[in-house]
């Protein structure tokens, strides 16, 4: 079989890049990737070698481009990673997001029903459910919850969403979405939490924790999330909603401070700053449907997935200090220096 992966030289979509190119040689593994500021080349390199992977530089956005290399590979499968992702940069500048997520993901699946793909797979997130209170632990996303969005980057996912299933419905689009809660471990882009927290501890810099570190966030290991879209494009229902992630709830300072343990630097690192507007407080999934309909299990914890990904930081130092010294630099200190200074 041939597969589009888009954004695989991202995080998530990196890390299935991977496993799909080394557990299926039968396969064909084809990334497309515009290699945005988020887009590394660096992370696919254990597999740019193997005869079963290929690289195209796109943009899911550009029709044209798009229905060329439709034409030309003939996909059987199309997996959508590729997105903007970050909450904060769509607070600065919703546009893009509207651009690549919502007209990106139209433009691909035009291009699937014009070519008759087995099944498009989109890649969703939690954040289109919006948030729950931090005073009801009862309380979980499940697949029928609302869609009830708070930033840019989450309202443009849901409306990818809609259109999705829209595609499905309207055309016979054979689709399938996963919601999945936040990803961590390696090749993780150091803007987010976590990497953004290893790295300037390592550097003995401040930590900026938004608001009062309280919010909290359902961690998955990224090769968990890989796992379960790999099962849902062979075994899920067509037209179904899976939601991926489930019951590693933390609260923000929480994982700093472990992060902090785990690295022997002090809590005095910790800067309280502005918190993030619209901040979502509370992120938890009820995973029961993936779970029980087909057999998901995930590997990690949070507590040993954090560790493994904590020390393949402290070994894959070049991969993120090569991101720092680029212009990322000029975001961080756009972004942060009034949070952290003032
Ligand atoms: P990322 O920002 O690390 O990677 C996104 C990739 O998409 C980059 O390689 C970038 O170059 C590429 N890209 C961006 N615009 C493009 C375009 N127009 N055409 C082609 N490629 C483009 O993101 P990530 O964290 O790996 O997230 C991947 C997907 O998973 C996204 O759709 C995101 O919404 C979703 N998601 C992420 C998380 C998380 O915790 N990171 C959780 C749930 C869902
Ligand atoms: O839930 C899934 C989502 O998780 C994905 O859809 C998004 O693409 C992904 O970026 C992530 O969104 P978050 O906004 O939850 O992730 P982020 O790492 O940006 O922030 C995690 C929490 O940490 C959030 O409550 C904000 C807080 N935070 C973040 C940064 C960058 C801080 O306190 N300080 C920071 O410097």
């Amino acid at each position: 079989m041939k597969f589009l992966v888009t954004g695989g030289a991202g995080f998530i979509g990196g890390n299935f890049i991977h496993y799909m190119v080394n557990k299926y040689p039968e396969d064909t593994i084809v990334n497309l990737d515009k290699l945005t500021y988020a887009g590394n080349l660096e992370t696919c390199k254990p597999v740019e070698d193997k005869p079963n992977y290929k690289f195209y530089k796109g943009d899911i956005a550009d029709r044209a481009f798009i229905f060329d290399l439709f034409e030309k590979e003939r996909f059987d499968i199309v997996v959508n990673f590729a997105a903007e992702s970050h909450v904060d940069r769509s607070i600065e500048d919703p546009e893009i997001f509207v651009k690549t997520n919502v007209l990106g993901t139209t433009t691909l699946l035009d291009a699937c029903v014009k070519y008759g793909i087995q099944r498009y797979h989109q890649v969703s997130t939690d954040e289109v459910y919006g948030d729950l209170p931090l005073d009801r632990p009862d309380l979980f996303f499940t697949e029928t919850t609302p869609l009830h969005t708070s930033s840019p980057y989450s309202s443009a996912k849901a409306a990818a969403d809609l259109f999705v299933l829209a595609y499905h419905r309207t055309y016979g689009l054979p689709v399938t979405i996963s919601r999945c809660s936040n990803n961590y471990g390696p090749y993780h882009f150091p803007e987010k939490l976590i990497p953004l927290m290893i790295s300037r501890a390592l550097a003995n810099e401040s930590l900026p924790v938004y608001g009062d570190g309280a919010n909290v966030r359902d961690w998955l290991h990224v090769y968990d999330h890989c796992t379960a879209i790999d099962l849902i494009i062979r075994q899920g229902k067509n037209g179904e909603v899976y939601n991926v992630g489930g019951h590693n709830e933390r609260s923000n300072l929480e994982v700093v401070k472990t992060i902090l343990k785990a690295l022997n630097k002090p809590e005095s690192l910790i800067r309280f700053v502005e918190d993030r507007k619209g901040h979502d407080r509370r992120y938890a999934i009820d995973p029961t449907k993936l779970e029980t309909e087909l057999g998901w299990k995930p590997k990690y914890t949070f507590d040993t997935g954090i560790q493994q990904t904590i020390q393949w930081y402290l070994e894959n130092k070049e991969w993120w200090q090569n991101i720092l010294s680029g212009e990322y630099q000029d975001y961080f200190d756009k972004m942060y220096a009034k949070k952290i200074d003032g």
